[in-house]
């Protein structure tokens, strides 16, 4: 059957994309060590994470479940300690927190980035020391900011005129000084998705480097002695794997420092150049090394800096995808299996777009394979999708699984540590999954599976 031929008509072809198969893979049961988390295998067939069956797993919590291996989170937090080890590092909350998760953060030593009140609360509810988070956002409500300067956050990423002149009156009110940087939005196009690239000049964040307005900014900010600006910030987009932007962001905002430093004779001691260091998702994805991207962007200031006479400022930045993305691990069972003739196989499972929405929504790739068993069949064209009334609930766009997959196999799909949970939904009334932390053999439920009780919550 041709897909140009089809009785409903034309149209029904014309909206169909583009057919772009993925090579096949050489072996469909390996595990390639870049996508898949820091401790994961295979034993007797099935994939361990941590030192724990994935069967056992979904025996004991359910599928789906996102698997999170706290090794390898904390692996990666030391790694960039240990590349910014004269800077600071603030986990990006926003790519996956919850109160056990803050826990490691602060045990690994980093700070916090936060983008709204519940994030600021998830962190304050296990004692995250307020003066290692800094407040993000483009519109923090009064209460936020209150909030924020009520607990003596570390640091508030200012973002509009308006929030000058509001956190001027709670600082007044609350009789403290809070430590703020500027948003700059410093004109890099980064090559990523458009709805993640923050940096160009057409686009709700920061005040602009080229427009004057990060300029105007800084004079307001200095015009308000209960406002202590320490710095400048900058995140010009995510899942970005091209180290130039970085750069060209680095440069832009020391050279800011230079220029802040000649009209005011403030010198400001902080540059935030913000997150967005890629990962790899699929066989093929490039990521950058994290310590080569600390010593380049430490290299660039300190020579801007210096060639202008001033002392370095102290460097912070603020990774999210690239301390949980790869250390999570989804699991869904197959539920059914159906062959299009002549087009692919779809392989639906028990979750889908309300779990990972980064697929309809970005239209992310992902690595998947068969979990539960290795299989020796051969490679069949698939799609992997969920159980949503929609058919763009796509999981994995194109893959090939093994021609025996079946309902009851268990299908792990990797790095979705990042950005998945953290923008799950309950689409269809669908509970969110739970996520359960894996290391050295055990397992513990972090987040607890949703159930039709919280779902009805808060109803009439
Ligand atoms: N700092 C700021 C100010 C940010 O806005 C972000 C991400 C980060 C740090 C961390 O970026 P990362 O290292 O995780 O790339 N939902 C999208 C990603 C949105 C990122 C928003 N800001 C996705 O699923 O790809």
């Amino acid at each position: 059957m041709s897909r140009f031929a089809h009785p409903a008509g034309d149209r029904h072809a014309e909206v169909l994309p583009e057919e772009r198969p993925p090579h096949v893979p050489a072996d469909l049961n390996a595990l390639r060590p870049a996508v898949w988390p820091r401790t994961s295998g295979r034993t007797d067939g099935a994939i361990t994470i941590g030192g724990v069956d994935v069967r056992d797993l979904a025996k004991e919590y359910g599928t789906p479940l996102y698997v999170l291996d706290e090794e390898d989170v904390r692996s990666r937090c030391r790694d960039y300690r240990a590349a910014f080890h004269d800077g600071e590092v603030h986990y990006a909350a926003k790519a996956f927190l919850c109160r056990e998760v803050a826990r490691w953060i602060e045990q690994e030593g980093l700070g916090l980035d936060v983008c709204s009140a519940g994030e600021l609360a998830v962190a304050l509810s296990v004692g995250f020391p307020p003066e290692r988070i800094t407040m993000h956002g483009n519109n923090k409500s009064l209460a936020e900011l209150e909030r924020a300067v009520e607990v003596g956050v570390g640091h508030i990423v200012v973002d509009s005129y308006e929030e000058i002149a509001r956190l001027g009156y709670l600082a007044e009110r609350h009789g403290s000084r809070p430590k703020v940087m500027i948003r700059v939005t410093v004109g890099v196009e980064a090559h990523t998705h458009e709805f993640i690239a923050t940096a160009h000049d057409d686009q709700k964040f920061g005040l602009s480097l080229s427009s004057g307005a990060a300029a105007e900014a800084v004079r307001r900010i200095l015009a308000l002695p209960q406002l202590e600006l320490v710095g400048l910030h900058s995140h010009i987009g995510s899942q970005i794997t091209d180290t130039a932007g970085f750069e060209v962001a680095a440069r832009r905002l020391a050279t800011l420092l230079v220029d802040i430093k000649n009209e005011h004779g403030v010198l400001l001691p902080e540059l935030d150049l913000g997150g967005g260091y890629g990962i790899p998702y699929v066989d093929g994805d490039e990521a950058p090394d994290i310590k080569v991207i600390a010593d380049g962007l430490r290299e660039i200031v300190a020579r801007t800096c210096r060639l202008a006479g001033l002392p370095v400022p102290r460097l912070t930045v603020e990774p999210g995808r690239s301390i949980v993305g790869l250390a999570g691990v989804t699991l869904y069972e197959v539920g059914t299996v159906k062959n299009v003739e002549g087009l692919r196989t779809y392989v639906s499972v028990d979750g889908g777009m309300s779990d990972n929405i980064r697929t309809a929504l970005y239209g992310a790739e992902y690595t998947a394979v068969m979990a539960s068993r290795e299989s020796p069949a051969r490679p069949m064209l698939s799609r992997l999708v969920g159980k949503h009334c929609e058919s763009g609930d796509m999981v994995v766009r194109d893959l090939w699984f093994p021609q025996d997959v079946s309902p009851g196999d268990l299908i792990a799909v990797a790095g979705t540590g990042a950005y998945c949970r953290s923008l799950a939904n309950n689409y269809n009334y669908l509970p969110k999954p739970a996520v359960v932390a894996v290391s050295g053999g055990r397992s513990r439920v972090i987040v607890r599976r949703e159930t039709e009780e919280d779902l009805l919550r808060g109803q009439l």
